[in-house]
């Protein structure tokens, strides 16, 4: 197969994305302090197949050869989180220098090969004694990342330019709800998801006022709800359910107050507070994979529950496989919050159990279709009048995945994990192509058939 692929604009930003605790490993190297994540996953029972993140990728010891695969990729973009554990052990006070070296060593490799970093603060692994203080529901937390986001850009600030505080406070109030009874895991999480506002509000203006010229954003998990058919309970359930994971951190962010159900804020916050969290942002980020169709139930926190998408496939992790639907959310942001600061799409990617074939080869077919699905609706949400300014792919390497452990991969690059190999998939060969074509101006490239 062979078509055009479609032309993005020409300063478009094109890049990968990952995230410390899933590639790093060294877990306990170097004056690392032990996080969150190490300690769920030493426990019995922590993550799926007794998977830790001890070694995952071996990344930090193995910076050189990764930063070669960026190279060879051609991205202009590298988004990848700081451990905070790695760099600040207790969560507070000292900073451990030998962590520190290592990002300096990260963003001046990515510097000398051309490649801009996109740094996140968060991305969900915090040291031990933040999570003994009651993690995000700890009142001292918010002030405590403000610090240490900080911290990160009076070392990294001048090298540096563009600063993402959370990744997906959605996703982190999820976790911190799951195994209590609904009407305490509804109180937890809104109470986390108010302390995450507020420690991003409190890190904006740090964070800015030691970059020149830098950019500062988040990155939210949207879906896009829509009820499974016209029943008015399901459709008050998608109402819900836009507003509890879809509005709970745009409202704040874009219209200075949380949204309303039943004529009443969603979280009671004083007036400062919103200030706080609606500092002015210069980029939202988006991740994206999935929609979400739903209809009503008596069970869960917020009284819905997710179906199939008609007509879509599932991937490995369950999710509906509707890239078109990327679309819609897209157009639904542009419609609704039409004074967002522009969106750079923070990851997009596709899980599979991808292994090499009997030549070594590996082959990802359906990770290169969903792609090139989902960078159509990208492009055609930026004819539509969204500004869209940049496009990253989770993830440059299979890596672990959270609970779910080392099963589903996302990588353009297979990591063999007994031996630590790694083997760029033909994904990998396709977005070379495509970024190729992109900086001669969008020439024919061919398709999946590689
Ligand atoms: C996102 C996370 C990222 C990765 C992908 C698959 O929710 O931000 O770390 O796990 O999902």
């Amino acid at each position: 197969m062979s078509d055009q692929e479609p032309t993005f604009p020409p300063a478009f930003r094109w890049g990968v994305a990952t995230a410390a605790y899933q590639i790093e490993g060294a877990w306990d190297a170097d004056g690392k302090g032990p996080s969150n994540w190490d300690t769920r996953a030493h426990r019995p029972g922590g993550l799926a197949g007794g998977a830790t993140g001890d070694v995952a990728c071996d990344h930090y010891h193995r910076l050189a050869e990764d930063l070669d695969l960026l190279a060879g990729l051609g991205v202009g973009s590298y988004r990848f989180s700081v451990s905070w554990p790695r760099v600040q052990p207790a969560g507070s006070g000292h900073w451990n220098g030998r962590g520190l070296a290592f990002y300096d060593r990260l963003v001046d490799g990515l510097l000398a090969r051309g490649i801009e970093p996109m740094l996140t603060v968060y991305h969900w692994d915090h040291p031990q004694p933040i999570e003994d203080a009651g993690g995000w529901a700890g009142r001292d937390t918010p002030a405590r990342f403000a610090d240490y986001a900080e911290g990160l850009v009076v070392r990294f600030g001048d090298r540096v330019k563009r600063w993402i505080t959370i990744n997906e406070p959605l996703s982190v109030m999820h976790d911190g709800m799951s195994g209590l009874p609904p009407e305490s895991a509804r109180r937890h999480g809104l109470r986390m998801a108010h302390h995450l506002m507020l420690g991003h509000g409190l890190a904006v203006p740090r964070l800015r006022a030691h970059t020149r010229g830098g950019e500062i954003g988040i990155c939210l998990n949207l879906a896009g709800f829509s009820p499974a058919g016209n029943e008015p309970r399901d459709v008050a359930a998608a109402a819900r359910a836009e507003v509890y994971e879809d509005r709970l951190f745009l409202d704040p962010l874009l219209r200075g107050a949380y949204p309303e159900l039943d004529g009443r804020p969603v979280v009671e916050a004083g007036d400062g507070d919103h200030a706080v969290i609606a500092a002015p942002l210069d980029f939202l980020g988006v991740n994206w994979y999935a929609p979400a169709r739903v209809v009503a139930s008596a069970s869960g926190a917020f009284r819905y529950t997710r179906v199939p998408v008609p007509g879509a496939g599932t991937n490995l992790l369950g999710w509906p496989v509707a890239p078109e639907h990327f679309g819609a959310l897209l157009s639904w942001l542009r419609a609704n919050y039409p004074d967002a600061p522009p969106i750079q799409i923070t990851e997009n990617g596709f899980p599979d159990a991808d292994e090499p074939d009997a030549t070594g080869s590996v082959r990802d077919p359906r990770r290169i279709e969903y792609l090139r699905s989902c960078l159509r609706q990208v492009h055609a949400a930026i004819e539509a009048g969204s500004d869209i300014r940049g496009y990253h792919v989770w993830s440059l390497l299979d890596n672990l995945e959270w609970d779910h452990g080392y099963r589903p991969r996302f990588g353009l690059v297979h990591v063999d994990f007994a031996t630590l190999a790694r083997t760029p998939k033909e994904s990998y060969r396709w977005y070379r192509r495509f970024l190729a074509a992109q900086r001669r101006g969008g020439t024919e490239v061919p398709g999946c058939s590689a």
